[in-house]
C-alpha cells in the first residue's frame, strides 16, 4: 500500500504530480511519501500490539534507508533504530531518535565505533561472536561503562529467499551457532561490563514465507528456557527484520504484518520477554520510487532498448540480486510495449528489466521505478563518475529536497592530486 497514485492521467506522490519535482530537481531523483511511511509503521505497530512484555522495541533498520529525513519520521513516530556502524548510529542520533532505543548489530564492530555507541549510552549491542564480547568489555570496561548485550544467534535455519540476502544459515558469516549459545552465555556473565539481558535472531531479508521465521523463533524460545535455567535473568528478544514486501502486482501477495503478528504472538506465547523487532524494508521499499528519465529509445534484435538516466550506480538491486522492479510510466497513454529497460552506465548488468512488458515511451517521458525506498539511494555510488543520485521527501503537498544531487565539480574536488604527480 502506498500513496503513489494516478490522478488525471498523471502520476502523483500523494498531492504532489512527480513531473513537478523532474521539472524542478532533475532525474535521476529519489521521492519518498511521508503519509507511506507513517502508515507502515502504524500497521506494523498495530500487527505486534500486545505481542510479549510491555510495549514492543521497533527498532527501524538503518541501512534501509539512513537518510535524515526518513530517520526524522521514524523518530517523529517513536521508533528506535538497529545500527550497524558508527556512521548510522551518528545519523539515528541526529535525527532525533533516542539513544536507549538504539540497538548495535552488525558483525564487524570496531573498537572505536564501541567507544562512540557507549558514548552515547545506546540501548543493546547485539554481539555477533565470543571475541567481539571479550572486546566490548574492554572497551566498556575502560569508559567505566556497564552495557546491555545479547547474542545474535544463528538458528540454521533457511530463510528461502535469495542467497545474498540470507542470514540465518551455519555456512552464514553471522551470529553464534545456537547450539553452542548456552556455553557463550556462561562465559559472557563473567565478563565486566557486560550485562547478558537479551538474545537475538535474523535469518534474511525479503522473506516471503514465516515458515522458517516462526522456525528460527522456536529455537530461540527454546534458548530462552535453558538460559533463564541457567540463572541469566533474559528479559528481551530481539526477533530481527527480514518480512517481504511486494515488489511485482502479479505475484501473491508476502504475508501482511497481521500474519506476522500472529505468529510471533502464537510463538513467543509464555516467554515472559520484551519483544524487538528490526524492520527496514517493509516500512520505506514502497514508500520510495525513483524518478528517471528516458534518454532515447533504440532499436533491438528482440526489443527495443529503453535508456533511462538511471542507472545501476542509482538503483543496484537488479544488478546484483536480479530484483524486479515495477517500471511505470508517470503519463501513461494507455498504450503497452515490450522492451529492455537499460542505464548508460557501460556494463552489460547496468540493466534494469529484459522484454519487460511496460507502458510505451518515448523519448523524454518519465518514468517510475517502485519500491526503491529500501537499499535504494543508500547502495548508490558515483560509478562512471555519475553524481549521487538525489532525494525528496513528499507530504501531502508539501515537498522538499533532503539530499540535494551534488554538482559534478564535487566528484573533483573530493580528491587531491599530489604535486609529484601534477604535469
Ligand atoms: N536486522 C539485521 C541484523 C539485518 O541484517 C537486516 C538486513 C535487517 C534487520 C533489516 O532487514 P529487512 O527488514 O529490511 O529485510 N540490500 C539487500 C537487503 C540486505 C539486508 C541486510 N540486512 C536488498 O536490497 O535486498
Amino acid at each position: 500500500m502506498d500513496y503513489f497514485t494516478l490522478r488525471d492521467g498523471a502520476l502523483h506522490a500523494e498531492d504532489v504530480p512527480l513531473t513537478a519535482i523532474a521539472d524542478a530537481v532533475g532525474t535521476p531523483v529519489y521521492v519518498y511519501s511521508a503519509a507511506t511511511i507513517e502508515r507502515h509503521i502504524r500497521v506494523f505497530r498495530d500487527a505486534l500490539a500486545g505481542a510479549g512484555e510491555g510495549e514492543p522495541l521497533i527498532a527501524f533498520a538503518v541501512k534501509a534507508n539512513p537518510n535524515g529525513a526518513v530517520l526524522a519520521a521514524m523518530a517523529r513516530a517513536g521508533l528506535g533504530a538497529d545500527v550497524v556502524s558508527a556512521g548510522e548510529l551518528l545519523r539515528a542520533v541526529a535525527a532525533g531518535i533516542a539513544p536507549e532505543k538504539i540497538v548495535f548489530s552488525g558483525v564487524g564492530k570496531t573498537r572505536e565505533e564501541m567507544a562512540i555507541a557507549l558514548s552515547h549510552g545506546i540501548g543493546q549491542f547485539n554481539l555477533e561472536s565470543e571475541p567481539e564480547a571479550v572486546t566490548l568489555s574492554a572497551v566498556a570496561s575502560e569508559m567505566g561503562r556497564e552495557v546491555a548485550v545479547a547474542y545474535r544467534v544463528n538458528p540454521d535455519v533457511d530463510a528461502g529467499t535469495h542467497a545474498k540476502i540470507s542470514t540465518g544459515k551455519s555456512e552464514n558469516k553471522f551470529g553464534i551457532p545456537i547450539d553452542t549459545a548456552p556455553e557463550a552465555y556462561a562465559r559472557l556473565s563473567a565478563l565486566p561490563g557486560l550485562k547478558a539481558q537479551g538474545v537475538a535472531v535474523h535469518i534474511g531479508s525479503q522473506l516471503t514465507d514465516l515458515a522458517p521465521l516462526e522456525a528460527a523463533f522456536a529455537k530461540v524460545g527454546t534458548l530462552i528456557t535453558e538460559l533463564r535455567a541457567a540463572g541469566h535473568a533474559i528479559t528481551l528478544a530481539d526477533l530481527g527484520g527480514g518480512l517481504g514486501v511486494s515488489y511485482n502486482p502479479a505475484l501473491p501477495l508476502p504475508p501482511s504484518p497481521a500474519d506476522y503478528g500472529a505468529m510471533v504472538k502464537r510463538v513467543t506465547t509464555g516467554w515472559g520477554v520484551r519483544l524487538a523487532f528490526e524492520p527496514g524494508r517493509l516500512i520505506v521499499a514502497n514508500a520510495g520510487l525513483l524518478l528517471s528519465r528516458v534518454i532515447r529509445v533504440k532499436d533491438g534484435a528482440a526489443h527495443p532498448w529503453v535508456i533511462v538516466d538511471a542507472a545501476m550506480n542509482d538503483l543496484l538491486r537488479p544488478s546484483l540480486y536480479d530484483a524486479w522492479h515495477d517500471i511505470r510510466a508517470i503519463a501513461p497513454t494507455g498504450e503497452r510495449i515490450v522492451a529492455n529497460i537499460v542505464g548508460p552506465v557501460c556494463e552489460s548488468g547496468d540493466t534494469f528489466a529484459i522484454a519487460r512488458e511496460m507502458d510505451a515511451v518515448s523519448d523524454g517521458d518519465l518514468v517510475a521505478f517502485f519500491s526503491a525506498g529500501a537499499y535504494g539511494a543508500t547502495m548508490a555510488g558515483t560509478y562512471n563518475s555519475r553524481a549521487l543520485v538525489p532525494e525528496v521527501m513528499v507530504s501531502g503537498d508539501k515537498w522538499a529536497v533532503v539530499r540535494p544531487r551534488p554538482p559534478l565539480e564535487a566528484l573533483i574536488e573530493a580528491e587531491t592530486i599530489p604535486d609529484w604527480l601534477k604535469a
